[in-house]
């Protein structure tokens, strides 16, 4: 079930926001800890060997918590944020104000030139995406992680938090939820545990699924992987 007058644009880009409603987005916090939020980042982030001076993008950050919850594990890391969603950031913006911590949010898209802003190619240690690629149709996916691809460093780092393929029966049904919201052409891919497949389409070596956790929306994996050091 797709709902494309639900999905937006910000320019020129098209997007799903957080809950596929925009009038839903100030509920999205809340219902993500229906989910355990704080358990499933943490694991994202215990899987990043964070320094002082790394760079760190946080893609489709959202209402950005992955986002503060990194610049938190590592204060001296140079961390960011990069949504299409200005409502989401605007959420963002005022919880790391509030939380007194210092994160740069850009509205950007992640597969367009970046000349204006300090998102550029090469430039990142660690780029960490939660729950964004179920937004995105299969070709989306490969655009998205082929952007991705190129503002790493070499041999930078690969995090992905998203659903995966169902760890049962009960995790199958659960997840109907967020197909029904988000809509079955972006998910599929998902439930069908081809997210690896498309991280190795877009040149990442290493793959691997480091954690799964079943949620009451279903299960959400990790995924790990490198940009070879050679690119
Ligand atoms: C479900 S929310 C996840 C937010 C956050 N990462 C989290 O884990 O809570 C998906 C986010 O991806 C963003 N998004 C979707 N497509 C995008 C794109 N092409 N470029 C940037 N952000 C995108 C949406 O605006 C939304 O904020």
């Amino acid at each position: 079930m797709e709902h494309p007058s639900d999905t937006d644009t910000a320019g020129g880009d098209h997007y799903i926001p957080p809950l596929r409603f925009h009038w839903l987005t100030p509920f999205y916090d809340g219902v993500l800890r229906l989910m355990s939020e704080n358990t499933l980042k943490s694991r994202i982030i215990d899987e990043i060997e964070l320094k002082p001076g790394d760079r760190i993008l946080d893609f489709g950050c959202g209402t950005g918590t992955l986002t503060i919850m990194l610049k938190r594990a590592c204060p001296d890391a140079d961390v960011m944020g990069l949504d299409l969603d200005a409502r989401a950031l605007a959420i963002a913006k005022r919880k790391s104000m509030e939380s007194e911590i210092t994160i740069e949010f850009f509205q950007e898209s992640i597969s367009k030139p970046y000349e204006k802003s300090k998102i550029t190619e090469n430039s990142f240690d660690h780029i960490v995406s939660s729950l964004v690629l179920h937004h995105l149709t299969s070709e989306e996916k490969r655009q998205a992680l082929k952007g991705i691809f190129e503002l790493l460093k070499p041999g930078g780092k690969l995090l992905i938090g998203d659903w995966g393929k169902a760890a049962n029966p009960v995790m199958r049904i659960a997840f109907l939820t967020v197909q029904l919201l988000d809509g079955f052409k972006t998910t599929s891919g998902n439930v069908q545990g081809l997210l690896p497949h498309f991280i190795d389409e877009a040149g990442f070596e290493g793959t691997v699924e480091r954690h799964t956790l079943n949620t009451v929306f279903g299960t959400f994996s990790v995924y790990a992987a490198s940009k070879p050091n050679t690119f």
